[in-house]
């Protein structure tokens, strides 16, 4: 693969350069790799949805490395957003604000909102602040499928279709970022992710209201997504997951901690039952279980709080419920 190299300083230059001319660079951020390109440029950002085959009413997440850059994307930050930006940027927080109306319609697919976040990692900080403009990037996966944890699933899943891909290794939170908003003086949760609910009620000292599903502040939350080939399923029971093996040849145990004695192919999420550790090691299991080619993935809930309300949720879409 001849479009991937290694993220060493020189490289995120020239990614730098490739996204200023126009063209769009997979990089790493703290939560999964993305897929960006100039924010203000309409056809490089037009690229991204063809390239990922994503559909024109699903919005883009903008990056920026400074304040000053957040001002570009967004008209104005409520005070509650403000105080947690200030609280959790750089990491992996995105919050939906009124959009500058200099940004083009496509980045924000027609909304008159901008989702936006400060990431958390080097490489991508120093590609923003090189291209020295806001970067829109959705995750590096084609639509519908696994975000990228790595390069070489960006590679193995988008290939030449993208100009450059700055391989710094595993991203470490795994999941994507918290999508937040305020509408009607609350705070909503757009999606679950890597800076946990309870993090965020912490600093504004008050609830998280959740999203119900049929909302339409929701652009591009479909039910069914992160799905790999392989079929997804929750287990309730112990009988579920015998019945399965019962009724298919390749079945993928997937155990949120260690546990001996259990027949089959089995995968623990965390040796020690750690939530950041099963939510960093989730996506790599999905990606590598659809390269086995095993027929159903099996996994064993566990617990919603802290990230393990992210990966919950991840595993719900990806089971298609
Ligand atoms: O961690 C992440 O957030 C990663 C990395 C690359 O930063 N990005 C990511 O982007 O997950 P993506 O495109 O896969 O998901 C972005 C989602 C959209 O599907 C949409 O649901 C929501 O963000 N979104 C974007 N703009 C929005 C807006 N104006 N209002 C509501 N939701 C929005
Ligand atoms: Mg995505």
């Amino acid at each position: 693969m001849i479009n991937l190299i290694p993220a060493t300083p020189e490289n995120v230059k020239k990614a730098a350069k490739v996204i200023r001319r126009g063209g769009i660079v997979a990089f790493p951020t703290e939560t999964v790799y993305g897929l960006g390109a100039n924010a203000f440029d309409e056809r490089a950002v037009g690229r991204i949805y063809e390239v990922k085959r994503r559909p024109s009413f699903d919005p883009l997440i903008v990056h920026v490395a400074t304040h000053e850059q957040l001002e570009r994307v967004a008209l104005t930050i409520p005070p509650e957003l403000k105080k947690l930006t200030d609280a959790f940027w750089p990491g992996p927080l995105t919050v939906v604000v009124p959009k500058n109306p200099q940004l083009p319609a496509i980045t924000t697919a027609g909304l008159e909102t901008v989702a936006v976040r400060m990431p958390d990692h080097p490489v991508a900080l120093f590609l923003i602040q090189e291209a020295n403009l806001p970067i829109a990037a959705p995750s590096a996966n084609p639509f519908g499928y696994v975000s990228p944890t790595t390069a070489r699933q960006v590679a193995e899943t988008l290939g030449d279709a993208v100009d450059l891909i700055l391989d710094a290794g595993s991203t470490p939170i795994g999941v994507e970022s918290t999508i937040v908003t305020l509408r009607n003086d609350k705070i909503l949760l757009l999606r679950p992710g890597g800076l946990s609910v309870e993090e965020i009620e912490r600093v504004l000292g008050r609830k998280v209201e959740e999203l119900k599903s049929e909302d339409p502040l929701a652009p591009g939350m479909l039910k069914r997504h992160y799905s790999p080939k392989s079929r997804v399923v929750i287990l309730e029971s112990w009988e579920k997951y015998y019945r399965l093996r019962a009724l298919y040849r390749r079945v993928l145990l997937v155990l949120p901690k260690r546990m001996c004695g259990v027949e089959g192919d089995v995968i623990f999420l965390s040796e020690r039952g750690d939530l950041r550790e099963m939510a960093s090691n989730l996506f790599r299991i999905l990606y590598a279980a659809d390269r086995k080619r095993y027929e159903v993935i099996a996994f064993f809930p566990v617990p919603e709080r802290g990230l393990g309300k992210a990966i919950m949720n991840r595993l719900r879409k990806a089971a298609g419920i």
